[in-house]
C-alpha cells in the first residue's frame, strides 16, 4: 500500500533506526553506566522484604517520574538503566527530607532484588546506574520486572514512593532509550492506573474500489485521520515535542511510513493531520494493519511514547501467522466499524500500548 500524499515534513531521519540502538553501542558508548554492587544485599534480603522493604510504615502519596531504559544485552543480561527520579514525594515531613533509592525484583523470582545507591536529601536524585539480572532471553517473557522507589529512612522504616510495573511477554525489545515512566502507588488492583500511556484520538474512513466498467479492477483507500493525542506520559516540564508515525503492515517500507509534524510543548497535542493509503484490492483491508506509534521528538534518539494497531486482530495476513496483528478491544473495534461504514469517518479514542510485541 502506499502513501498518496507523502507527508514527510522534514523532522530528521527519526526511522526506527535511530531510537532503536544496538546492544553494543548502547552498553560501551552511552554515558558510562555504572553496575551497582548488588550481590550482597541480595544474598542477605529476606523473603520477608520483598513486600515491605524492611518494614513499609510511610504513608505519602505517591506522585513523579523515574527515567529507565531495558536491554538484553549479549552477555545474556537484562540491564536497567536507571537514569534519574523527578518530583518524588516527601518522605519524611518533620525533617522534609527524602533519601531516595530504586529497587528492583524481576518476578516470579523472589530472590531478586538489585538496588541502587541511595541519594541524600532530594527529590530528583541522578542515579546513571545499571542494574543487571543473569537470565536466558527465552524466559524473558514469563518474567515481570518490578521497578520501585524507596525512601530510606535512618530509624529502618523505609518509605515507599512508588512503583513501575513492566510485563516482559509484551515488552518491545527494539525499545531500548531511557524513557519517562509516571510512579504508580502500591494497589496493583487498577490495570488501568497502572497502565496509563495516554490516549489517541483518530477518524479513520475507508474508501472502497470504485465499480469500474470492464475487466479492470479498482482499488480502494484507508484515509487516516489523526487528531490528537491526550493525557501522554508526564515527562520534564513543560511536555513533551511528540509526533506520530504510522506504518500500514504488512508493508515496513519507507514507503509505506508517514508522519505527522512535531507538536511542541505539550502533553495533549493536536496533530489534525490526514494521511491517505491506496492500492486495497476488496478483502485486502482484512489483512492489513494499521501501526500508529507517538514519539517524543529528540535530537539524539527519539523515545517511545505509546502506540496502537488497528486491524481485525487475527493473528494472521494473507495465511501467514505475525505477530503485530494483535489488535485488541477498540483496536478491532474501529477497525470493524470502518469497515461496515464505508465512504464515512468513524472516530475513537484508543489507549496507548505502554509496549508493542516487536514484528518479526
Ligand atoms: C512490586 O513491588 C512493590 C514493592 O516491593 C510491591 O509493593 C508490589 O506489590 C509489587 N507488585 C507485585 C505485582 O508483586
Ligand atoms: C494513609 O493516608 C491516607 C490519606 O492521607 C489515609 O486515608 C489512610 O488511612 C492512611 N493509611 C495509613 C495506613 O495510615
Ligand atoms: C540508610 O538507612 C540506614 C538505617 O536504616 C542507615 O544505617 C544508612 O546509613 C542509610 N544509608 C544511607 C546511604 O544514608
Ligand atoms: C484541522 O485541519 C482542517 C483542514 O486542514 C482545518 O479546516 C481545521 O480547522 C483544523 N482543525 C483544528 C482543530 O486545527
Amino acid at each position: 500500500f502506499v502513501p498518496l500524499i507523502p507527508q514527510d515534513e522534514g523532522v530528521d531521519s527519526e526511522d526506527d533506526s535511530s531510537s532503536v540502538s544496538s546492544y553494543g553501542s548502547d552498553l560501551s558508548g552511552r554515558r558510562g553506566f555504572t553496575a551497582s554492587s548488588l550481590s550482597v544485599t541480595e544474598r542477605t534480603g529476606s523473603l520477608l522484604s520483598v513486600y515491605s522493604d524492611a518494614g513499609d510504615f510511610g504513608n505519602v502519596t505517591v506522585q513523579g517520574s523515574v527515567e529507565f531504559a531495558l536491554m538484553y544485552s549479549p552477555l545474556g543480561e537484562l540491564v536497567i538503566m536507571v537514569e534519574q527520579c523527578q518530583d518524588l514525594a516527601i518522605a519524611n515531613p518533620r525533617k522534609q527530607r527524602t533519601d531516595p533509592y530504586v529497587k528492583t525484583y524481576l518476578y516470579p523470582d523472589k530472590r531478586s532484588k538489585r538496588k541502587t545507591s541511595i541519594k541524600k536529601r532530594t527529590v530528583n536524585p541522578v542515579y546513571v546506574e545499571a542494574l543487571r539480572y543473569k537470565v536466558k532471553r527465552e524466559e524473558l517473557p514469563g518474567k515481570t520486572l518490578n521497578l520501585s522507589v524507596w525512601h530510606n529512612d535512618s530509624l529502618g522504616r523505609n518509605v515507599f514512593l512508588g512503583q513501575v510495573e513492566i510485563n516482559l511477554r509484551t515488552w518491545d525489545w527494539g525499545h531500548e532509550s531511557l524513557t519517562w515512566y509516571n510512579l504508580q502507588p502500591k494497589t496493583a488492583d487498577n490495570p488501568e492506573a497502572q497502565e496509563n500511556h495516554g490516549l489517541l484520538c483518530v477518524s479513520l474512513k475507508y474508501v472502497p474500489p470504485e465499480p469500474r466498467g470492464g475487466s479492470k479492477l479498482g482499488t480502494g483507500e484507508i484515509h487516516i485521520w489523526l487528531r490528537e493525542a491526550r493525557q501522554l506520559h508526564r515527562l520534564r516540564p513543560p511536555g513533551v515535542d511528540s509526533f506520530v508515525k504510522c506504518y500500514m503492515l504488512p508493508d515496513t517500507s519507507k514507503k509505506s511510513r508517514q508522519k505527522t509534524r512535531v507538536v511542541k510543548k505539550s502533553l495533549n497535542p493536536v496533530y489534525n493531520h490526514t494521511m491517505v493509503y491506496d492500492g486495497f484490492r476488496p478483502d485486502e483491508v482484512r489483512e492489513a494493519c494499521c501501526e500508529l506509534t507517538v514519539w517524543d521528538n529528540n535530537k539524539l534518539s527519539n523515545q517511545f511514547l505509546g502506540g496502537v494497531r488497528l486491524s481485525l486482530g487475527s493473528g494472521q495476513s494473507y495465511g501467514k501467522k505475525v505477530d503485530w496483528m494483535d489488535s485488541v478491544n477498540e483496536e478491532v473495534e474501529i477497525w470493524e466499524k470502518m469497515m461496515a461504514n464505508a465512504n464515512s469517518w468513524v472516530e475513537a479514542e484508543l489507549p496507548l500500548r505502554g509496549s508493542m510485541t516487536p514484528r518479526k
